[in-house]
């Protein structure tokens, strides 16, 4: 679908930080020489069956993309499309509930929304946040030297369809869902403290679909290490019960002209890396001498499973797996 935006003119006003051609998280517009305004707009069809899981999901994962850009939300608008004749408003509710949960964690306010009727219920946010125009972290500033840190684990996608499907109790699937529901700000302060070159937030398109984004905009090569890549229990085991996602193929498509691959891989974790994530983490850029640090700060607030993941070098955009 990205490729229909292609034909389109891109805005010739100054004042756009950042617009759709780099493919970044959010928009970024100047408004003055101190504050930039974010924007940024996200739904989701039910990850899980739980109505407040549903919300929180899916209202951190539209907040995520403030936070990519480094900046801090202040206002959200709700995004609701439900079935109502289906489903009753106890449902609803709850939905709602579990948003407005994670738009309060994050300091900002919600500010109204629009709904409508549709067969399958989708919930997100349209939200907007603000940043100091100097200080916006892009996905094309990654630099050659620098270090790569993943901040949440990998595997959301083919573990929501294995509870689906039945192939995961939904008993091993609940203990992950504070860390998929887990807002990205933590993790997107500290990146600042240590002047972070790049940031993006890794969704639909996978760890490897993020990351050649950022080699693409970045002009540098990725480097990652297969072993050093943070997985949620069970996810790899799915891919090799046969389970897998809707976004698989395509997201393998996506990469694989710039894609090399020199570490053994099973079949499962091949498939793995193409797993689509719903509230990933953060994939951050950070010069070499001070990733080191970045990654026990981050560790030492509570984001156990915080990886270096990787490095930038220089060379044509793609990236290598070892
Ligand atoms: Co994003
Ligand atoms: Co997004
Ligand atoms: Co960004």
């Amino acid at each position: 679908m990205l490729e229909a935006l292609k034909g389109l003119p891109a805005s010739s006003d100054p004042n756009l930080l950042v617009g759709f051609e780099t493919g970044d998280d959010a928009a970024v517009y100047r408004v003055s020489d101190e504050i930039a305004v974010i924007s940024t707009v996200d739904f989701i069809t039910p990850p899980v069956d739980d109505p407040i899981w549903f919300g929180r999901i899916a209202a951190a994962n539209s907040l995520s993309d403030i936070y990519a850009m480094g900046g801090h939300p202040i206002t959200a608008l709700n995004l609701i499309m439900f079935p109502s004749k289906k489903l009753g408003m106890e449902t609803l509710k709850g939905i709602m509930q579990g948003g407005s949960e994670k738009v309060a964690e994050a300091g900002a306010s919600l500010a109204g929304g629009h709904s409508v009727e549709d067969d399958e219920p989708k919930y997100g946010l349209a939200v907007t946040g603000i940043i100091s125009p100097r200080r916006v972290l892009t996905n094309s500033g990654a630099r050659p030297g620098d270090r790569l840190i993943l901040t949440k684990p990998l595997g959301t996608g083919v573990l929501f369809n294995a509870c689906r499907s039945g192939k995961l109790p939904w008993s091993d699937l609940e203990p992950i869902l504070p860390q998929v529901a887990a807002l990205n700000r933590i993790a997107m302060e500290h990146a600042l403290k240590f002047d972070a070159h790049s940031c993006t937030d890794i969704t639909g398109f996978g760890i490897l679909g993020h990351a050649l984004e950022m080699a693409k905009a970045s002009s540098v090569r990725i480097e990652i290490d297969f072993s050093a890549l943070p997985s949620y229990p069970y996810s790899i085991d799915m891919y090799s019960k046969g389970e897998t996602t809707g976004s698989n193929k395509g997201n393998r498509q996506l990469v694989e002209d710039f894609l090399n691959i020199s570490a053994h891989l099973s079949e499962a974790q091949f498939q793995w890396l193409f797993d689509p994530q719903t509230s990933g983490g953060l994939l951050l850029s950070v010069s070499g001498p001070r990733a080191g640090d970045l990654l026990s700060e981050l560790r030492g607030a509570g984001l156990n499973s915080a990886s270096m993941i990787g490095k930038v070098v220089s060379g044509s955009s793609g990236i290598v797996l070892n």
